[in-house]
């Protein structure tokens, strides 16, 4: 499905619209703070890294704030009523550091190694990121020792065994409850 399809797909729309009210709630930053479990991916200042179904932007704006002016944050989704949230979020915060783009994650049209981190938060598992396609795309862009950090919702737990039987990365730790894994 090319990302255009996918952006317009009944099922994505319908989830996920509505979903959107949900991630950006302040509920949801009452039981969990974005930068805390961003600093669990390890993500450093000046790094490139890949927010993967960036949704609203809960993520965004503080992975941006870490990364700093010399960083470049990619804010990927497939909904365009998403990456225009995002883009206005971005906008009204005077990021220079964020480029927020409407791509299918399957195929992100990044160079290849040009990713220091890899942020899959909140994304998996989902029928549209099947792992099988999912993980070869990430090994791709993301640079020979760069990462791959995953935040899960709690009913995701074999996530983390299958991210490990794919071969294509190892498990380095579990922090603020972000899996980190080192690319093959
Ligand atoms: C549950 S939301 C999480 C959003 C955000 N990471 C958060 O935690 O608030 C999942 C996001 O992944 C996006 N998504 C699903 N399949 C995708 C794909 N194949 N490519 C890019 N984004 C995708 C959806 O549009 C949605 O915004």
């Amino acid at each position: 499905m090319n990302t255009e399809d996918l952006g317009n797909s009944k099922i994505l729309n319908l989830l996920f619209k509505p979903a959107g009210m949900l991630m950006g709630s302040r509920v949801r930053r009452w039981l969990m703070n974005p930068m805390k479990t961003l600093q669990g991916a390890g993500i450093l200042p000046g790094q490139t890294v890949l927010e993967v179904g960036c949704g609203t932007g809960f993520f965004t704006i503080p992975a941006a704030k870490l990364i700093g002016d010399e960083g470049c944050l990619v804010a990927m989704d497939a909904l365009s009523d998403f990456t225009k949230q995002v883009s206005k979020k971005v906008k009204s915060a005077d990021l220079k550091n964020v480029r927020v783009v409407k791509c299918d994650a399957l195929n992100t049209g990044l160079s290849t190694a040009s990713i220091d981190t890899a942020l899959l938060f909140g994304v998996l598992p989902w029928p549209a990121l099947p792992l099988s396609q999912l993980l070869p795309e990430m090994h791709r862009v993301i640079k020979p020792e760069g990462s791959l950090a995953v935040w899960l919702f709690p009913i995701s737990g074999w996530v983390p065994k299958s991210i490990l039987q794919s071969e294509l990365f190892t498990y380095v730790s579990k922090r603020n409850g972000v899996y980190n894994y080192r690319r093959c």
